[in-house]
Formats: structure tokens, sequence, C-alpha cells
């Protein structure tokens, strides 16, 4: 069994579904890790889903994940405009990484254009709602095969 996907949420994806509905939708942040451990074992990968508001837990997470993790899905939230430490962090991962968000952060505010994890990031998901996560999932399962096959 390869090491797990790690899905990191941050600040306020706990309030997912009833946090401005029309922009996130009505989708938990429980039915998104139904739906990643759905996905995860149809690709064959277990997933370790996790959220937190604190940028501090999110970077012992991204940390853990150096070792523990075969790829790394992040949903920074609202830390990805602001967070140089979880910049820092990512940095020291040699493992995939998918940004990935549930709306489409570059077609709103000017705030929200750029995220420092972009720097760091193997690619980008934005857009599509909980399937972003699914895509995600997708994304890093090919590169993970893309590199088992090279071995
Ligand atoms: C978000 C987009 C961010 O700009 C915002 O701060 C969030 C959620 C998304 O999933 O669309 O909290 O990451």
């Amino acid at each position: 069994m390869p090491k797990p996907i790690y899905v990191l949420n941050g600040p306020n994806l706990n309030l997912l579904g009833s946090r401005e509905p029309h922009i996130y939708g009505t989708t938990t942040l429980d039915d998104v890790r139904a739906l990643c451990e759905a996905r995860a074992a149809a690709l064959g990968y277990s997933v370790v889903f996790r959220q937190s508001n604190h940028e501090g837990e999110l970077i012992d997470w991204i940390q853990e994940a150096r070792e523990a993790a075969s790829a790394l899905i992040l949903n920074p939230a609202g830390y990805g405009h602001t967070s140089i430490a979880i910049l820092d962090a990512l940095k020291a991962l040699s493992i995939p990484i998918v940004e990935c968000h549930l709306s489409n952060p570059a077609a709103r505010e000017a705030f929200r254009h750029k995220t420092y994890v972009s720097l760091a990031a193997t690619g980008v998901v934005a857009g599509f709602g909980a399937k972003s996560y699914e895509l995600a999932l997708e994304a890093a399962a090919g590169l993970l095969g893309a590199a088992d096959a090279s071995a």
C-alpha cells in the first residue's frame, strides 16, 4: 500500500456548507472528506484529511507530510494569500504538491489573485467546487504513477 495522500485544509473551511454558500456551495467539509476518500480509494490511495484554523498546526502537518505522505493536496484558504511561513514549509517537500481551491480566486478580489502556495505547488486546481479536490487527487495520482513508471 503506498503512503497516503495528505489533504490539508486551512482556516474557515470547517464552516463549509454554511459559509458564503453563494461562493462555496452547500457541500460540507465532511462531504468533501467522503468524496476524497472514495476518489482516492478508486485510485489506489488512502487519504489523511485534516482541517485547521491555525497556521502553525498546518505547518506541523506539512512538515509531517515530508516523510508520511506520497503527495500533498493543500487548500490553504486565506493563508495562501498571506503566509510566507507556509510557503517555506512547502519548499522543504520533495513530493508532488497540488494547490486546491473550491472557488476560482483569480476571478475574485485582487487580493486573492496571488497565492504564495503557487510558488511551491506542482500545479493548481481551482473553481470546480468540491470537484476541485477530486481533480487534485487525480492529478496527484497521475504524477505518482508517472514517477513509478520511470523508476
Ligand atoms: C479558497 C479561496 C480563498 O481565497 C479563500 O480565502 C478561502 C477559500 C477556496 O477554496 O476557494 O478561504 O481557498
